[in-house]
């Protein structure tokens, strides 16, 4: 037992993550229609620091992006707060400033709510643990904070955790659940250590389609059925080759979950395109490459324009002079981003 406090400053630092079983359709209070799975990453990461203060005689909350005001994000955290009362019924009597930033560029293809929303949870747990003067298990904490990243946004709930992580109940592993996200790099082989995700920026245009939308268009799907038995299926084997280390199926199992999903947005009712000729470019040109030179390289796309390359660490020298030759001149200002598996969220020290 620590003592209780009425004002203090709690920070963290959490991953973007980049799903390779993709969560696409959700039920009511952010529930997963299928589980996935995902790698987070180690550079792409929001900082976010959260000041409290008991309440005078406002109910303040203020939400800053980047040292700017942002009001759209303070009513999405705002709408969070008010479903949270059964998870922190201490959070009605505080003032609450939080002030975040992305290590990433805006719109860049990588997922800023999963980061944002994660370290805003991280910060939610280690305010509790400060005014209620408690100290949760490391594995209590974590669950918690993966419940509430979830609320906030559902592949953010991944984001608590380092390396590969899982969210969503699935038979073939045990301790799964909807409700919240867990770790699965216990026993995955070698050849994933230090496994690179280089992001290939086709478009930093902002998103066609919000994702909140998007899990909509799964509502009523003529596919919904067979879409989520593909993902359950491709889950295990994801599962299984993560243990066994056979590229050739990771990046077989990686490259379907990706055009599915983008194949789904297409059929829906209304439809999206959102991969852009130079997408398709540069998946002919990435396919070629691995066929002739057998270096096992595999794309993923979340719900845009832009691809992530996954590849082992090894191959980095042959792969970045085949992106500078043959894919950046696809590329918006000829830019990509180098990212790798990363580690977790961290502590800031405030
Ligand atoms: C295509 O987690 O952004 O990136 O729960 O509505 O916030 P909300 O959706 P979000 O959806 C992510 C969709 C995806 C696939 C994935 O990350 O699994």
């Amino acid at each position: 037992m620590t003592n209780s406090s009425n004002s203090g400053s709690v920070g963290w630092e959490s991953p973007s993550n980049i799903a390779l079983i993709k969560y696409w359709g959700k039920k009511e209070n952010q529930l997963p229609c299928n589980p996935s799975i995902s790698m987070s990453l180690q550079n792409s990461f929001s900082r976010t620091k959260l000041t409290y203060q008991a309440k005078g005689k406002e109910n303040l909350l203020s939400f800053l992006f980047e040292g700017k005001k942002q009001k759209q994000f303070e009513l999405r955290i705002a709408n969070l707060f008010e479903n949270l009362s059964d998870h922190f019924n201490f959070l009605k009597e505080f003032q609450i400033t939080i002030s975040s930033e992305n290590t990433f560029p805006h719109s860049a293809g990588i997922a800023s709510s999963a980061s944002a929303m994660s370290s805003l949870a991280l910060c939610l747990c280690s305010m509790e643990e400060e005014v209620k003067g408690i100290k949760m298990s490391k594995a209590e904490f974590h669950k918690k904070a993966s419940i509430i990243a979830r609320l906030g946004s559902g592949s953010a709930s991944r984001s608590i955790y380092g390396d590969f992580v899982a969210w969503g109940k699935s038979k073939s592993l045990s301790n799964s659940s909807d409700e919240y996200a867990i770790p699965i790099s216990q026993t995955t082989h070698p050849v994933f250590q230090d496994f690179q995700d280089t992001i290939l920026l086709v478009s930093s245009k902002k998103k066609e389609v919000s994702s909140s939308v998007g899990h909509q268009l799964m509502n009523n799907h003529p596919y919904a059925s067979s879409r989520f038995a593909q993902a359950n299926t491709n889950f295990d084997r994801m599962i299984a080759v993560l243990q066994s280390g056979n590229l050739d199926e990771f990046i077989e199992i990686m490259e379907n979950e990706a055009l599915s999903l983008h194949a789904l947005m297409m059929n829906s009712t209304p439809s999206y395109t959102l991969l852009k000729p130079n997408t398709l470019e540069l998946i002919e040109r990435i396919k070629s490459f691995r066929s002739s030179t057998k270096i096992p390289i595999g794309f993923t796309l979340d719900a845009g324009p832009n691809i992530h390359l996954l590849y082992p660490k090894s191959e980095n020298e042959k792969i970045i002079p085949f992106i500078n030759s043959e894919l950046t001149s696809f590329l918006e200002k000829g830019k990509y981003i180098l990212d790798k598996r990363g580690k977790g969220p961290q502590k800031l020290k405030i």
